[in-house]
């Protein structure tokens, strides 16, 4: 029998490294990226009333209101796609009511990981973030600089990627994350985000590994 697919949950500041640790995970173990922060950015490049609405609260770096996220990322995880390769929740839940609605929808995550990085560094990853619209790949001008030319001169930079901004999106991130890591306390593996990518990786890697290795081992989770 094909075995239980993954769902997986990823948390961590804002530029902990969410995206970029996703790119890897899933070209290696193929779940399907959900992330709530990217459903919001397409609604508000499609123009729609809950994109125009959701905007206003990012530009402020706080929470958008429950009644747009919830539904967005609960029919996105429902798709036969998440449902048939697993899932990689990012960005969500980012309060225990968001965790709460899952919950209630039966949807619950074998592991949830999170990535701890130094407040200071944050802001630098931040304003130096650069994104390919033609890929969709996370660049850094710095650490992670654009392979050719080409991808140089095309890369975009997210509206509320600034100093200021992102020192708003840390307060919301504090006032919230102690109350969602209790909801998943006893699935949690904590991950240093202050190394290289490929270092952050090897943990999550592993503690992947390890997880689906444990599920062969017990009867009746494949
Ligand atoms: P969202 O899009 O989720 O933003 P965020 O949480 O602030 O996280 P980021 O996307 O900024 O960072 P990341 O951790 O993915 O880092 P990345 O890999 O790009 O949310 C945006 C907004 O949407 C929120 O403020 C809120 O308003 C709203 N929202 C989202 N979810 C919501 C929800 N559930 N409910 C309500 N509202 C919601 O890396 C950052 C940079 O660092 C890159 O340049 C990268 O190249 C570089 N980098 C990454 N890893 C390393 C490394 N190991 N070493 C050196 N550089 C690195």
């Amino acid at each position: 029998a094909k075995p239980e697919p993954l769902r997986v949950m990823i948390s961590g500041a804002p530029a902990s490294g969410k995206g970029t640790q996703c790119e890897l995970i899933t070209e290696k173990y193929g779940l399907v990226h959900i992330a709530a922060g990217d459903l919001l950015r397409a609604e508000v490049a499609a123009g729609t009333e809950n994109g125009r609405r959701a905007k206003e609260f990012m530009e402020k770096g706080q929470l958008v209101p429950n009644e747009i996220v919830v539904m967005m990322v609960k029919e996105r995880l429902l798709q036969p796609d998440s449902l048939e390769n697993g899932w990689l929740l990012d960005g969500y839940p980012r309060s225990s009511s968001q965790g709460i609605a899952l919950r209630e929808y039966g949807i619950q995550p074998d592991l949830f990981i999170l990535l701890e990085v130094p407040e200071e560094i944050l802001v630098e990853r931040v304003v130096g973030r650069r994104l390919d619209p033609v890929t969709g790949k996370i660049y850094h001008l710095k650490y992670s600089p654009p392979e050719t030319e080409e991808i140089a001169a095309r890369l975009t930079q997210r509206f509320d990627d600034t100093e200021e901004k992102v020192k708003l999106r840390l307060r919301t991130h504090h006032q919230n994350v102690e109350a969602v890591l209790s909801m998943y306390e006893d699935i949690t593996i904590k991950v240093n985000g202050d190394a290289s990518k490929w270092d952050v990786f090897k943990q999550i890697d592993n503690a992947l590994t390890e997880l689906i290795e444990q599920r062969k081992a017990i009867p009746g989770t494949l």
